[in-house]
């Protein structure tokens, strides 16, 4: 095995002895440069074959990622679902304001009698005693709309007609009942509107194109009937024409493409705890997130608000292939979260044993439909939703985090053993608790030794310091056993604060990850995203608000080592003495024969580097892209609104097989050699 010496395990006298130096040193003056170290590189070797899927990102849908985030939908709670269950001041007619112009009076309630389908089951009933300018509803998204000047929008809504004038002894059943959609600011200004008539006793799509001629960050969208009588109003709802890729239904472009930018190899989904849920028939059923959205199932995910899974598994497969990622959907094993029921612990139940062949049958259904040619039950449903080709699922996980009891390894047996059966093909990943290390950790190892398992799913947030104190972690790990998805990990700093010193804690772990990309398939920062003023997790690697998109050091991070990744492990010696903090790692990407060096100081002093590309020929000269991601000092922290005072920097020149570098203190440097 490669020898790899990382600083912190290197001669310790030696070490002592330059502590002492520099204790007197700083008596006198501060010290401006760590001493020399050397990186040695063996560019002339192949070295070892590593997992070319290494980064990806893991989307759940917490902090408001998918409703109010990355789902392009602008109107909050468009089918009326909102419940109590979700939190405790809301009811179906939360965020929607009845409205009454000019001398108009009527009411607003909830219905429940002739739903457009039976998943989506409550609507509004909208009633107009006296039409005055108008009686009718109004909506302002998330936080009020955003709506640029000039862009395309389609307003569209479901109706019926439930009475005219006639019950109260006025009007005529056989008149339609006419109304207006408009987009308004909140002032009531009028930026854009239509008028539609509203006939008969079938629920009936209209829609409308809107183009705003200014750029209002706090519109709302109104609806108003003008006749004396009562109509039924479902899905009503505004998307930006302009989304990721021009999708209908589809992702909001600024975010989808903050993601892309890292271009990950894979997207992990839906969870996450979201994907057990709390309580045993919580858990996410990916059926009830297919199909028309007006037949999908909203409701209550995990973190406390309203999904509507309109950002469902369809959504996700495309924006996997749009992104070129491998789509990575995880399912519940069959067991809930051990926190639900109000359990602070092991409140884990597990599906009734005769509800499980159901169930199974559901996860491999879900096989089917990524998979299945167009003709069979499932794949016939995803070609109806417009995808005719397989997708290409290779992976499947299957449990989050799970405690590892004998009511989980019972149901997480029957799974497995299903998938392998009907579907060898596929990939399963186990799960092996929430943590590095402790009681479920081992015992999901051993279970996963056990049934023999292809690669597992680890998590671990902790603090910065873990990171640089654990960078061997996975240098003797079996090669033989399971591979390992570090499907969630991030450094959490003090105050859990996006700081540049949690960045750079993350990117010598990767550099640790790139070492063993023979064990580590696959790695994900956690949470993705979060929603200014919605967020219920603290860090997360971006922030968005309606109109902006804010990157974290964590973000840049992760952007570099997915832009940067390979597919060969090439071997490096790092002899660093004076550092406490500093690794290095060199991959190989065979397409285009880029030799990558990543350095990651974590001191606060720059260190001189001598790099050696051994193998090369002396005299050659290459061409060479050098990035450095670094800020004012370890503390520094993107802040919202301002310039990111940590963010990349890039440059070009041409570097020899021995050369000098002085890495910056709490810095990340990516060399890419074109050699
Ligand atoms: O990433 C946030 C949460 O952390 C995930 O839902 C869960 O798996 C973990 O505990």
């Amino acid at each position: 095995m490669e020898k790899y010496l990382h600083p912190t395990c290197s001669n310790i006298g030696k070490r002592l002895g330059v502590a002492l130096l520099v204790g007197l040193f700083n008596l006198v003056g501060s010290m401006a440069t760590i001493d020399a170290a050397d990186l040695t590189i063996q560019a002339g070797q192949p070295g070892k074959s590593i997992s070319p899927d290494l980064l990806g990102v893991f989307f759940e849908d917490l902090n408001y990622a998918a409703d109010g985030g990355l789902y392009a939908e602008l109107v909050q709670n468009r089918s009326f679902e909102y419940s109590p269950t979700e939190q405790p001041d809301w009811h179906p007619l939360k965020f929607w304001e009845l409205q009454k112009r000019g001398g108009g009076d009527g009411s607003i309630t909830v219905a429940n009698m002739r739903p457009i389908h039976k998943n989506n089951p409550l609507y509004a009933l909208l009633t107009i005693r006296t039409p005055g300018e108008g009686v009718g509803i109004a909506n302002s998204g998330f936080d009020g709309i955003a709506l640029k000047a000039g862009e395309n929008y389609e307003a569209s809504f479901r109706a019926y007609q439930a009475y005219m004038g006639i019950m109260w002894g006025r009007g005529d059943n056989s008149k339609p009942m006419p109304v207006t959609l408009r987009l308004e600011t909140k002032t009531g200004e009028v930026l854009a509107e239509t008028s539609m008539q509203i006939k008969g006793r079938v629920w009936t799509r209209f829609s409308a194109q809107f183009v705003p001629p200014r750029t209002v960050n706090d519109a709302r969208l109104v609806l108003l009937a003008h006749e004396t009588g009562a109509i039924c109003l479902d899905m009503i709802s505004l998307f930006p024409q302009d989304t990721f890729m021009g999708r209908p239904n589809g992702l909001r472009k600024d975010l989808a493409q903050a993601i892309a930018d890292i271009k990950p190899k894979f997207v992990r989904f839906p969870g996450g705890c979201l994907v057990h849920g709390q309580g045993i028939h919580q858990y996410y059923d990916w059926k009830d997130s297919i199909g028309p959205v007006e037949q999908r199932r909203s409701g209550r995910n995990l973190w406390g608000y309203d999904q509507t899974r309109g950002f469902g598994y369809f959504e996700f497969f495309q924006f996997c292939e749009d992104i070129g990622a491998k789509p990575l959907p995880v399912v519940t094993a069959g067991v809930c979260c051990q926190h639900g029921g109000s359990s602070p612990n092991r409140g884990q139940e597990g599906l009734p044993l005769d509800e499980m062949p159901a169930y199974i049958q559901d996860v491999l259904d879900l096989i089917e439909w990524a998979n299945g040619p167009a003709t069979s039950e499932w794949g016939a449903k995803r070609a109806a939703a417009g995808h005719p080709e397989p997708f290409g699922l290779k992976y499947i996980g299957v449990g989050n985090e799970d405690a590892i009891t004998p009511v989980f390894k019972e149901r997480f047996k029957m799974i497995y053993e299903a998938i392998g059966k009907e579907h060898p093909e596929i990939v399963v990943i186990g799960t092996v608790g929430p943590f590095a290390g402790g009681e479920d950790y081992d015992n999901g190892w051993a279970f996963a030794r056990e049934l023999k398992l292809e690669m597992v799913d680890e998590h671990y947030y902790v603090n910065p310091q873990w990171f640089w104190d654990n960078l061997n972690r996975y240098d003797t790990y079996d090669r033989n056993a399971a591979k390992v998805y570090v499907g969630e990990f991030a450094a959490h700093d003090q105050g859990r604060r996006n700081t540049l010193r949690s960045a750079l804690a993350e990117a010598a772990e990767l550099t640790s990850f790139e070492r063993n990309g023979d064990v580590v398939q696959f790695a994900s920062y956690a949470p993705l995203l979060a929603r200014r003023g919605h967020t219920q997790w603290v860090p997360d690697m971006i922030y968005f608000d309606n109109t902006n998109v804010y990157r974290t050091a964590n973000y840049y991070v992760q952007q570099l080592f997915g832009q940067n990744s390979g597919d060969r492990y090439i071997e490096t010696r790092l002899d660093a003495p004076d550092a406490t903090k500093l690794t290095a790692s060199t991959v190989l990407d065979s397409v285009s024969g880029d030799l990558i060096v990543k350095i990651v100081n974590g001191d606060d002093e720059p260190v001189e580097i001598d790099i050696r590309l051994a193998g090369l020929a002396s005299d050659a000269t290459m061409k060479a892209t050098r990035t450095i991601l670094t800020g004012p000092d370890a503390d520094a922290v993107n802040e919202d609104g301002e310039a990111p005072v940590v963010k990349p920097e890039e440059s070009t020149e041409s570097v020899k097989p021995a050369f000098s570098y002085t890495a910056p203190a709490n810095s990340l440097t990516v060399y890419r050699i074109n050699k």
